[in-house]
């Protein structure tokens, strides 16, 4: 089911995404080279398939989440060509693939990020690919550049680098976890969900509960495939966690302990979707599959 959900959505978000890397002048073909590169390269779109999912789950029609899903995944690309960047984790492996510094540089990379960072808000402005109500696309683009920036997704960076080769408690790395990867993904949910035009408050709520619980998975799920997945399933470079001394959950709590509080995590998702009908079906789907996944 997940499979069928997954390649429909995939093909979706990425007709739409590819549509965005034309350069509007012959200077600027290298820095768009290096921004697609860095977004129509095989990612598993966790976070569009999230937007489309809420947005399916409050009953709307997928196509009005399409700007959502592009807005997200670009956040998440861009965040990815820093992450890697030698300043940040150092990494030379992503998707599979030479990742944007090593295939372009360092100053091309850095600028990619920047353009993919603005691009998503630039979509999310537009009236083609979101709910054509001028102030949904407002409440849209205020959710999602408070998810991403330093009271969120950057903040939770920040932590992350300073932590390294420190001991910190579980609430400490909790905090960071939610952070840096929790807040982009209750963002895709709360984003599908306004694109539907029929988010009340109450089931908003229940939909951010779900999405903080999956949020923390799906980092929970990353640290652990870190320790025992390897670098060709994985398309990025195994046990680079340790090697970077960087606090996770296998290594605080053990890795027995981590894919327990993954499991209990993905039961409060659930638990979170009690109230909703068959059409959260995907949501539910996606909560089990993140921590499942092996890549
Ligand atoms: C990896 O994200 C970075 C984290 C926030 C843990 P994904 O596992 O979603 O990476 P892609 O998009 O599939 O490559
Ligand atoms: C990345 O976390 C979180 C981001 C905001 C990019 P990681 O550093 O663990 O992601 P990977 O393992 O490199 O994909
Ligand atoms: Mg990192
Ligand atoms: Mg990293
Ligand atoms: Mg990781």
């Amino acid at each position: 089911m997940i499979a069928a959900y997954q390649t429909r959505c995939q093909a979706r978000v990425d007709a739409a995404l590819e549509a965005l890397f034309t350069p509007p002048r012959h200077e600027l073909t290298r820095l768009y080279q290096a921004m697609r590169y860095s977004v129509v390269n095989g990612g598993k779109r966790v976070r569009p398939l999230l937007a489309y999912a809420a947005c399916e789950a409050l009953g709307g029609d997928s196509e009005r989440a399409d700007g959502a899903a592009c807005a997200v995944e670009l956040i998440h690309a861009y965040s990815l060509v820093h992450d890697d960047l030698p300043a940040m984790d150092d990494d030379d492996l992503r998707r599979g693939q030479p990742t944007t510094h090593i295939a372009f540089d360092e100053a091309c990379a850095i600028l990619a990020g920047d353009g993919l960072q603005t691009l998503a808000f630039e979509v999310l402005g537009d009236a083609r690919l979101n709910p054509p109500d001028a102030e949904t696309r407002l409440q849209m683009i205020m959710t999602l550049a408070r998810a991403a920036g330093s009271a969120g997704m950057v903040g939770g960076q920040a932590i992350d680098l300073e932590a390294v080769g420190r001991k910190i408690d579980q609430h400490a790395l909790e905090v960071m976890h939610r952070h840096k990867t929790g807040a982009l993904i209750e963002a895709s949910v709360r984003l599908g969900a306004l694109a539907s035009g029929h988010a009340d408050s109450e089931r908003l709520a229940a939909l951010s509960r779900y999405a903080e619980a999956i949020g923390l998975a799906f980092q929970v799920q990353d640290d652990i495939l870190d320790v025992e997945s390897d670098t060709s399933t994985l398309g990025k470079t195994q046990g680079k966690d340790q090697a970077n001394d960087k606090p996770t959950y296998p290594a605080l709590l053990g890795l027995d302990a981590a894919k327990t509080y993954a499991l209990d995590l993905r039961d409060q998702a659930l638990a979170a979707l009690q109230g909703f009908d068959q059409r959260a079906e995907p949501l539910r789907d996606l909560a089990r599959y993140i921590v499942e996944r092996r890549s």
